[in-house]
């Protein structure tokens, strides 16, 4: 039985002096029965990791460079969010993915997530026209198969499909069809790792609706990002799931 993750995806929201509130509202979490992960802006990690200390929640950053530290401006090396003593790293979110990212780009990003001891936390997901489409099932794999090409230590990888039309619109997929499509892509991975691989649904996730998704075999946690913000209803979400 895969433990599930609720992990919580910042995004570019709060100033550092709320983030580090939110953490420590977020200190009496639950995590006896599910693993839970907040992943928030760089500039807050370090303050967050404080706040965080001596709990069992996870820290995450949002993105990571694919390249090793060296002459690249502006970027986050792997190696430097492991320094600050971060976990997971989302990776081929896609809102980084709207601004150009590639399948390849993703894949080095998260091999160098794994050569500086990090966990990948893999998206993929589609728009709404694929996902009316036929070829729908097909794209899904696809990418997930790119995102994951040349990378050896799959079983540390997590995966998180989010349907594009249902991040931050209050519009969730449905539980079933996410199941079953998630399934489908689980089935499409090396036999070694398929049922190892936890696997997650995004795309707004609350604490009403969140215990249909992990009740779900194929579904094993959520990546939530507006419900994250409020201590509240993310431990909420923690909770009912
Ligand atoms: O990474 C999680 C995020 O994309 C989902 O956003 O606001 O729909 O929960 P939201």
């Amino acid at each position: 039985m895969r433990r599930l993750l609720i992990a919580g995806n910042w995004k570019m929201n709060t100033n550092v002096g709320e983030g580090e509130a939110l953490a420590e509202a977020l200190r009496d979490v639950d995590t006896n029965s599910v693993d839970v992960l907040v992943a928030p802006p760089f500039t807050h990690i370090d303050r967050v990791a404080r706040a965080l200390k001596g709990t069992e929640v996870f820290l995450g950053a949002q993105n990571v460079s694919e390249d090793t530290c060296g002459a690249h401006t502006g970027e986050i090396a792997a190696e430097m969010l492991a320094d600050l003593s971060v976990d997971y790293v989302i990776v081929g979110h896609s809102e980084c993915r709207g601004r150009g990212e590639v399948d390849a780009t993703v894949a080095k990003k998260a091999a160098r997530a794994l050569d500086a001891g990090l966990l990948p936390i893999i998206c993929f997901g589609e728009s709404e026209e694929v996902y009316g489409s036929k070829e729908r099932v097909d794209f899904l794999k696809k990418q997930v198969e790119a995102s994951l090409a040349g990378i050896k230590d799959l079983d540390k990888i997590t995966l998180a499909y989010e349907p594009i039309w249902a991040i931050g619109t209050g519009k969730t997929a449905d539980a079933a069809d996410a199941d079953a499509v998630i399934g489908q892509v689980r089935a499409a991975l090396d036999p070694a790792i398929q049922g190892k691989v936890r696997i997650l649904y995004g795309g707004s996730v609350k604490s009403s609706n969140v215990a249909g998704f992990v009740a779900k075999e194929n579904i094993d946690g959520v990546l939530v990002g507006g419900a994250s913000l409020k201590a509240d209803e993310f431990k909420a979400i923690a909770r009912e799931a």
